[in-house]
């Protein structure tokens, strides 16, 4: 099986089956955000406790690329910090600027790499994640 088969399979796995989906019955660090381009959307809920994400959960509408990315990045910033979880959207913007980023931590990431070569689709990979970024610094500005 070549690697781009592999990739494309725990991609379509995602936006099939995507982790984390939903709203949050309790108060909830919220942003929704849509991608100019195309118009799809995006709402991302955060519950933070003590400077920890405890859980991410994220409705919206999108691309295979846009909400399998979603569903990988509720998932890895679970019971992260604040400050690693601003780490690991760095390293996902380093990821598709085509420079050597790695997630052991969740390796499903890793799929969306080559998204990098199609620059169309890359607003698409990052939305979840630019979402994340304005979710943790409304959470930093709360206090
Ligand atoms: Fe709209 Fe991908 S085409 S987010």
């Amino acid at each position: 099986m070549q690697l781009d088969d592999l990739y494309r399979r725990v991609i379509m796995d995602h936006y099939k089956n995507p982790r984390n989906q939903g709203k949050f019955d309790a108060e909830a660090v919220t942003v929704d955000l849509n991608n100019p381009t195309c118009g799809d959307r995006i709402s991302l809920q955060l519950q933070v406790e003590d400077g920890i994400v405890k859980a991410a959960k994220f409705t919206g509408e999108g691309c295979s690329i846009s909400m399998s990315s979603a569903s990988m990045m509720t998932d890895a910033v679970k019971g992260k910090t604040l400050e690693e979880a601003m780490d690991l959207a760095a390293r996902f913007s380093s990821l598709m600027k085509g420079e050597a980023a790695e997630f052991e931590e969740y390796e499903d990431i890793e799929a969306l790499a080559g998204v990098n070569k199609f620059p169309a689709r890359i607003k698409c990979a990052t939305l979840a994640w630019n979402a994340l970024r304005k979710g943790i610094e409304q959470e930093q500005h709360k206090h």
